[in-house]
């Protein structure tokens, strides 16, 4: 599937955000992760469970059901599954088969993230996760909030390229956080396991239309701006605003740092979830940077949804361009198809 080998979709042996910890609750919430149903709720202790999101007896939605203790109870004939997955009750007979089962996935709550394993079981390693204290959560001068989950109408990858090329700022985002200085400012790309960085560092540029927003009357800025990709389906990008180096009072030194955090989960083959999360230095401008952010993520979610409509419309697609900025994204690509290709050659009929 473009921009992979035919027959490639995504890595399953790998930690995706399958929801904001504090979006589930006991309500059963459905979600399409890479092409399967789940749904995800809390058991009576509080720890999340994330299972199969279609009843197999007859193809009930069970994110349109009901919880009832620890087990979910299908809304349509009410059969009952456990945790585990395990059907525990069948009201129309005395017994529930051991063969009736859904499955259950590995989900682990840390930061403000729930986190599913798609793939084998065995191997979902919590060590795989992005460090916390690595990507910043930790850090007692920043302050978070989450922004949402979004349903974007395109392929996950045009989000990961998306993030991995961020010389778009001074276009797609013009009149919000960019400046033609993100593109012509050489970029460095590092490679270390499964995670690529990319970083940018301006030089005395304009400041951007969201710096006004958040109350700072400044003119010209260095931006030490960038990005992290953790594969599968995690990013980080940063931007911190500096006074320049020749600034007559404070040179170099920093006026605001952003941080933002960006989930991406292959819903289905054309769809994705996308979560957003923000840290800022100067929590006071959190409503005015919300607003702005808001403007962001529509502009990124009509550039990957026209991008989207544009490949199902053509047949067959002639070969991309491939230009300077194009470095991280083209080895995120290589980075991604490698695993799917490991995966494919140890279990070739998938999992
Ligand atoms: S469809 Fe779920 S119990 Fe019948
Ligand atoms: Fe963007």
């Amino acid at each position: 599937m473009y921009p992979f080998r035919q027959g490639s979709f995504a890595i399953r042996n790998g930690w995706y955000i399958a929801a904001f910890a504090s979006e589930v609750g006991k309500e059963p919430l459905a979600r399409n992760i890479l092409g399967s149903p789940v749904v995800l709720y809390r058991k009576m202790d509080g720890a999340a469970v994330a299972v199969g999101g279609r009843c197999p007896h007859r193809h009930f939605p069970l994110g349109a059901s009901r919880v009832n203790g620890d087990d979910i109870v299908c809304g349509y004939h009410g059969l009952s599954f456990g945790p585990d997955g395990q059907c525990v009750h069948v009201p129309s007979q005395n017994s529930a088969p051991r063969s009736f089962k859904i499955p259950a996935y590995p989900l682990v709550e840390y930061g403000p993230w729930l986190w599913i394993w798609p793939g084998d079981p065995e191997k979902a390693d919590q060590d795989l996760l992005p460090n916390l204290d690595e990507i910043g959560l930790n850090d007692p001068c920043m302050t978070f909030r989450t922004l949402g989950s979004h349903l974007v109408k395109a392929r996950y990858q045009l989000i990961n390229d998306n993030l991995l090329d961020l010389s778009h700022l001074g276009f797609l985002h013009g009149n919000t956080i960019g400046t033609p200085e993100n593109s012509s400012t050489p970029e460095e790309v590092r490679k270390r396991g499964n995670y690529l960085e990319t970083r940018r560092m301006i030089r005395n540029c304009e400041a951007p239309p969201v710096l006004k927003a958040r109350g700072y009357e400044v003119s010209r800025i260095d931006r030490d701006t960038g990005g992290g990709f953790y594969i599968p389906g995690f990013h980080t990008t940063f931007g911190d605003t500096l006074f320049p180096e020749d600034h007559e009072i404070s040179p170099g030194q920093v006026i605001a740092k952003t941080r933002v955090y960006h989930g991406v989960t292959p819903a289905t083959s054309t769809t994705s979830n996308y979560f957003f999360a923000v840290g800022l230095s100067d929590p006071d401008s959190f409503d005015a940077m919300v607003a702005f952010l808001g403007k962001v993520i529509e502009e990124d979610k009509f550039a990957v949804e026209e991008v989207e409509k544009m490949l199902q419309l053509v047949s067959e697609l002639p070969s991309e361009l491939l230009i300077k900025s194009d470095h991280a994204a083209v080895e995120g690509r290589r980075m991604l198809q490698a695993a799917m290709d490991v995966e494919a050659t140890a279990c070739p009929q998938g999992l």
